[in-house]
């Protein structure tokens, strides 16, 4: 069943122009996020709802030329943000749903997700399409370069123990979707979840 993603686009689309300029400072944050994900030259590894491609530079330096970025988005303008930050030259882009992603089972090494989770309608189900596609043994980050508490608290609301990002929440969807939950940061000035896919 196709899924409509529309309330999503049309809020990312209205922030997609500002978006690099309102994170002025967030680089430092993606890119030790990205060196805990552990890539190895030659890996392939997915953005999963890159929006502008802010980590696909980072993504591209730890996995070098020999290695393969994608980096997927559903909202058009974000994607045409990346186009005009230059950031096709770290990533393949994809106008992709990453919840039905276009990739063969297993394609991929790692999965990098930042901002995301909050944003997927199944998260049980929807971190088992990540899954899907990556092999065996690779990894997934979910990252976010505030914490949950300061999230919160830049979005005016109280963090609660339903959100998916919390540890008794997260851990067991993770588990039922063929992750396991390795690493668990939340701190404010960086949310952190590492997770390896089983056998
Ligand atoms: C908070 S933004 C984060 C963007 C980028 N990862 C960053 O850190 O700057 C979330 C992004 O996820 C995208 N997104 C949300 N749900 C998605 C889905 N099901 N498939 C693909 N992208 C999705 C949105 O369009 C948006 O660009």
């Amino acid at each position: 069943m196709t899924r409509d993603h529309t309330r999503v686009q049309e809020f990312f689309a209205a922030r997609a122009a500002g978006w690099d300029r309102r994170f002025p400072d967030d680089g430092p944050a993606y890119t030790a996020a990205v060196a805990a994900l552990g890539l190895r030259p030659g890996d392939a590894v997915l953005d999963a709802g890159c929006g502008t491609g802010r980590a696909l530079p980072a993504l591209r330096a730890a996995v070098g030329e020999r290695g393969t970025v994608l980096g997927a988005d559903l909202t058009p303008e974000m994607l045409a943000e990346a186009v005009r930050a230059g950031r096709r030259r770290g990533g393949r882009l994809l106008l992709a749903d990453v919840t039905r992603l276009p990739l063969r089972d297993r394609a991929l090494d790692a999965v990098f997700g930042a901002g995301l989770i909050g944003h997927l309608p199944e998260p049980g189900r929807d971190l088992g399409e990540l899954a899907r596609v990556v092999r065996p043994g690779g990894r997934l980050a979910l990252f976010h370069p505030l914490g949950r508490a300061a999230l919160a608290a830049r979005q005016g609301r109280r963090i609660t123990d339903d959100d998916a990002r919390a540890e008794p929440r997260l851990r067991p969807l993770l588990a039922g979707a063929g992750w396991r939950l390795e690493s668990y940061t939340d701190e404010p000035g960086r949310f952190l979840a590492l997770a390896v896919r089983r056998d």
